[in-house]
């Protein structure tokens, strides 16, 4: 059973100012859906959760550990978090390289078939740099989820996919979930979060600071609009 564990955590990039404080929950296997408007803290939630901030009061486990307090090789292996911007994680100078860079670093063999469905072989010799957006989101998911870590912190990962690539990402999460894993899913379009059949939402309240946890099924275009966040149903929206 794999476990996201907080408890009395504050996160932000300021203790005078925290983002979000007093979170109390348990995330356990499953697909998880984080929302909330620009700005509201997700992708900094993401990455406490990955260990690359501490919290700034609180405490995070992950399957029992700080990931914080992880070595970035132990960490990796744990958690793949997937950066919203995919450019801010390549390092390597051709694609092959940068998805198999994670795995050199951790000695953990990669899944070579969760790496064929997201990356055409054409694009390995390409630099990482000189790709479209959605061939660097393809690319950057493959990077890191091809290790096949118990949890995915994956943010934005819908952003500038075709359909093909949000029905092989679907596929994927269908996968993830056959294998009991943890996964975390920030979008702005809860309409195509709805194409991963996902067990729970967690939306941040921006101007209460608060985080609300509840079953997708119990998702409404109400909260949405109420929390800034892209209801499904636009139209009704824009005219009514
Ligand atoms: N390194 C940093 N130092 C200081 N403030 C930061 C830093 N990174 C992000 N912030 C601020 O923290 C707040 C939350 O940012 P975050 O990236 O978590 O939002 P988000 O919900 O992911 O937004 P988006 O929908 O735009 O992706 C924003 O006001 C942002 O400007
Ligand atoms: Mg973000």
């Amino acid at each position: 059973m794999n476990e996201i564990v907080a408890s009395d955590l504050a996160i932000g990039y300021d203790k005078s100012s925290p983002l979000l404080r007093n979170l109390d929950f348990k995330l356990t296997n499953g697909v998880y859906v984080l929302l909330g408007a620009n700005g509201s803290g997700k992708s900094t939630l993401l990455k406490t959760i990955a260990g690359l901030l501490p919290p700034l009061q609180g405490e995070i486990y992950v399957n029992g550990f700080k990931p914080y307090l992880l070595k970035r090789k132990e960490a990796a292996k744990l958690i793949g978090y997937v950066w919203q911007n995919p450019f801010h994680g390549f390092v390597e100078p051709n694609v092959e390289r940068e998805i198999l860079f994670i795995s050199r670093q951790t000695g953990v063999e990669v899944n070579r078939k969760l790496i064929h469905k997201l990356v055409p072989l054409e694009l390995f010799d390409r630099s990482p740099f000189t790709l479209s957006g959605g061939e660097a989101k393809r690319v950057s998911l493959a990077s890191v989820i091809s290790l096949d870590q118990p949890i995915w912190l994956l943010d934005e990962p819908f952003n500038e996919l075709d359909f093909s690539g949000v029905k092989i990402f679907t596929d994927i999460i269908n996968y993830a979930r056959a294998r009991g894993k943890i996964v975390v899913i920030t979008t702005h379009y809860p309409s195509l979060a709805d194409l991963v059949n996902p067990d729970y939402y967690l939306l941040i309240n921006r101007s209460r600071g608060t985080l609300v946890i509840d079953k997708w099924s119990n998702l409404s275009d109400e909260e949405l609009v109420g929390n800034e966040v892209i209801p499904r149903v636009l139209k009704s929206e824009l005219t009514g």
